[in-house]
């Protein structure tokens, strides 16, 4: 049992641990309800501190016996600590343990388990304590050489294989690692195999391993890891260092994946990809994931984390890589905009609200709770400010400098600053704060023409978040370029670094006012707030040639015109419909860019914006304002839609590279607003003749969000029943699009269905994620979602704390909303809390909500 109020730990109480690591053995003997687990453990003394407590970490074992140096000991076990004192604590010793673990009746996912038979495991953060008694923390580094033994045609575990024979396998992993790296994976699997020669000439067995019936979803899995691992060899200079490199898919995963040494670990919905059962989009996540699993290798494994406050050094690090090598193999632009698009819908939210935290933040009650948007995307946004501070020539040197000084080592965010220090002999003490300070900075500009000097004139202010109430300026990288009356561009992109709480920058001899085309490509995480006229946002959608900030010019146009509809009931805006229509017309544009030119910013943001202009948000109103401008465009666009179908028509043999889902994207687009036009004529046929997912999806989204299609769900179920991935599909989509009032009964019909295997993460948040999604369902008058959402937290909490605590952050933005919907939500918040023996990380999590 656990105490009321759970530890908090503190970034400022770090110590080292008193002693090094030099060799780890580990025997499992599996068996489903008790397996026995046998380590022996070489110790010594850590130079580096006096300290010489010896105390584990262990949750859930049966201690069977231990010994130091072969004598048997006694320890003192308790709350999760074994403490023991060795004999002779300034001299090696050798620690032997059998501890029995019951994988069959953890269903928290988090250790070793079983999933359909499987046996799995998942140790970061703070997972490998439920194996074994081990010091559980990332800067304590060893080898680990595993024997398994157990009936699997299957055992694996990190590094080289080793010997193996009729029920058992051993493996051994050169390569010190911390315990969360550890994985291992017995069961009945099949592998699709390939080779990979590095560029040093090091043969490499690739193998994806999955279930007997997925092997035709492996494929592109493959080519996906083929094309990382030249990559990061290519543009980081970096290398595989194992004889093999394994992947595996599992069904049951609280997460997307996970990099352990040379055996990643995959949730099955972020590995497993055919034309027939995934959408563009999958593919597209799922090269991605791929990537940024393989990249760990070198951003995360052969240099870790000193402790988890430092987690953004390999995630953010890490994220950046993997968005630089989607934008290589994709499109550039593309993959901005959407990372923006992402980054505003899931990071904004937190950064502004009351989960609001440090890149690096500086307590904690669970760290799984902090594998956030902040610490994950956030934290590749500062690394790509820093490069664009930097320039790309230093960056380069200053991660070459990284891997070369600190390979092999467990870092700080002091180490990553420093090399770039080092290289630059730039003071980079104030950029640091993007890692101190939390909330999201909002920058005013102001301008002024006089006798051919432009000024812009910018002013920082970040708003208070829990536990900083003042904040000091940021060092923002803001790129820069000015337009002429005539669209040209009079000064290209410059990077301004801002850098005070006012400061004023000016621009000399020019013809005529020029029209600032400001934060280009996104240069900076920032709120750009800024009074300009629907006429110049439409210039700059015409003419900018950043290809993000036209975007960014079509998607205030279009944010700026909703919210005069909804705040003064005012008709859709002729700048944002006519220039819209212009854009879509230019067939010089890439068509995954015009698809996203398409697009409207999302309910939820449009909440936030009136929030933070001081008007209180009506989600119906919102919900409305959408629709109407939605059914205008429409009917604005009526004469091109035909010709965007035709233009957008896909005649090769499918491929889900960026050309084929790019034609799709604004093929389907296109699509749902003829929808709204042909009252679902065309859907139906496309229904019919669609021979790929992404159609398929399109297709029916655009039937059930007009309100029709339930033949075809109900042939899409029969069709895919036996896919689990495709039947997740399934559940979301019939929450996602129904109408505001009728969202929750739709999802409380579902938890009723047989297939809503609510222990599976994948399916809960199939069903939950899009009711938390549906802005103005889940905030329909009444309040049922929030209650709906909340006893089913309360259902899966004793089961799975982690996906509990996520699925908590439905309810971070509900300050926002009005006071009868406040009381609402806060009755739901207190009926979870109240709940008994309520896991730490469901409790920090509402009790952080709650503010
Ligand atoms: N390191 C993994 C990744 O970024 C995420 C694992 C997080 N797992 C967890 N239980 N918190 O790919
Ligand atoms: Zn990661």
């Amino acid at each position: 049992m656990r105490d009321a109020a759970p530890a908090t730990i503190y970034l400022k109480d770090y110590v080292p641990f008193g002693y090094l690591v030099d060799e780890v053995h580990l025997t499992f003997d599996l068996a489903p309800n008790a397996t026995l687990v046998t380590s022996r453990i070489a110790f010594r003394p850590n130079p580096d501190t006096d300290n010489r407590d010896f105390r584990l970490n262990g949750e859930g074992l049966s201690l069977r016996w231990a010994k130091i140096d072969g004598q048997d000991w006694k320890p003192h076990v308790r709350d999760g600590i074994l403490s023991a004192t060795p004999p002779n604590p300034e001299t090696p010793f050798v620690w032997e343990a059998q501890v029995e673990i019951n994988p069959e009746a953890n269903t928290a996912l988090e250790g070793l388990y079983l999933s359909n038979g499987m046996y799995c495991t998942q140790c970061e953060a703070e997972g490998f304590r439920k194996i074994t008694y081990y010091p559980d923390r990332p800067d304590v580094m060893s080898t680990f050489t595993v024997r398994i033994n157990g009936p699997h045609p299957v055992l694996l575990s990190n590094g080289n294989p080793g010997a193996s024979g009729e029920g058992f396998a051993e493996w051994h992993d050169p390569w010190p690692k911390p315990a969360y790296l550890f994985a291992l994976v017995a069961g009945d699997l099949v592998a699709h195999s390939d080779r990979f020669t590095t560029v040093s000439g090091r043969e490499v067995d690739l193998n994806l391993w999955v279930r007997p019936g997925d092997e035709g979803k492996c494929a592109f899995g493959m080519e996906a890891l083929k094309k990382s691992m030249r990559w990061d060899e290519e543009v980081y200079g970096r290398e595989y260092d194992l004889d093999a490199f394994n992947i595996v898919a599992v069904d049951d995963f609280n997460m997307g994946a996970m990099e352990n040494k040379g055996l990643n670990i995959f949730n099955s919905a972020a590995v497993l990809a055919s034309p027939e059962t995934s959408t563009d989009d999958n593919f597209e996540r799922i090269e991605a994931i791929i990537a940024h699993e393989y990249f760990h290798n070198w951003t995360g494994n052969r240099i870790t984390c000193r402790d988890w406050f430092q987690l953004c050094l390999k995630e953010g690090l890490t994220v950046f890589r993997d968005a630089q090598f989607t934008s290589d193999l994709r499109s550039a632009p593309v993959k901005r905009i959407r990372d923006v698009i992402e980054l505003r819908a899931r990071q904004f939210p937190e950064d502004q609200g009351p989960l609001s935290h440090p890149v690096r933040p500086e307590s904690f009650q669970e760290i799984n709770n902090f594998y956030t948007a902040t610490v994950y995307e956030k934290g590749a946004e500062v690394i790509g400010m820093l490069k664009r501070l930097v320039g790309d020539a230093a960056y380069a040197e200053a991660l070459d400098l990284y891997f070369a000084r600190h390979d092999g080592q467990a870092c700080t965010i002091e180490d990553w600053l420093k090399v770039f220090e080092d290289v630059t002999g730039r003071d980079l003490a104030q950029f640091k704060r993007w890692y101190s300070q939390a909330g999201t900075p909002r920058v005013k500009v102001e301008e002024d023409w006089q006798d051919g000097t432009y000024t812009l004139t910018l002013s920082q202010v970040t708003p208070p978040t829990p536990g900083q109430p003042d904040k000091l300026p940021q060092v923002i990288p803001i790129a820069l370029g000015l337009l002429g009356p005539n669209g040209d561009e009079v000064q290209p992109t410059q990077i301004l670094e801002f850098t005070r709480a006012q400061q004023s920058f000016t621009f000399e001899g020019l013809a005529a006012r020029p029209v600032p085309s400001i934060l280009r490509e996104f240069s900076a995480p920032v709120v750009l707030e800024r009074e300009t006229s629907p006429a110049e946002r439409a210039f700059l959608l015409a003419h900018d040639t950043d290809p993000f900030n036209r975007w960014e010019a079509g998607r205030t146009l279009a944010e700026e015109c909703l919210l005069t509809m909804i705040t003064e009931g005012a008709a859709p805006d002729a700048d944002y419909l006519n220039g819209l229509l212009a854009v879509l017309r230019d067939e010089t544009l890439d068509p995954a860019y015009r698809a996203l030119m398409l697009g409207l910013p999302s309910q939820s943001e449009l909440a936030a914006t009136l929030h933070r202009r001081g008007v209180t948000p009506n989600p119906q109103a919102i919900w409305d304002a959408t629709e109407t401008l939605r059914q205008s465009t429409a009917q604005h666009l009526h004469d091109l839609l035909p010709r965007l179908r035709a233009e957008t028509q896909v005649d090769q043999p499918f491929a889900p590279d960026a050309a084929q889902s790019g034609k799709r994207a604004l093929g389907g687009a296109a699509l749902a607003l003829l929808t709204r036009l042909d009252g679902g004529a065309q859907a139906t046929d496309d229904y019919g003749r669609a021979d790929n997912m992404t159609l398929q999806l399109s297709a029916l989204s655009c039937l059930l969000k007009a309100g029709k299609g339930q033949a075809e769900l109900a042939a899409f179920y029969d069709q895919w029943r036996h896919d689990r991935l495709v039947i997740d599909k399934w559940f979301g989509l019939q929450v996602g699009l129904a109408s505001p009032d009728k969202v929750v009964e739709t999802a409380r019909a579902l938890t009723g269905h047989p297939d809503f295997n609510w222990k599976n993460p994948n399916r809960f948040r199939a069903l939950f994620g899009p009711l938390a999604m549906h802005h103005a369902g889940f905030h329909f008058a009444g309040g049922a979602a929030y209650e709906l959402l909340a006893d089913w937290l309360i259902r899966l909490d004793p089961v799975n704390p982690q996906t509990t605590a996520r699925m908590c952050s439905a309810f971070q933005t509900w300050r926002r909303y009005d006071a009868d919907r406040q009381a609402l939500i806060a009755v739901q918040l207190d009926r979870i809390l109240a709940q008994p023996g309520l896991s730490r990380d469901t409790t920090e999590m509402l009790t952080r909500i709650k503010g």
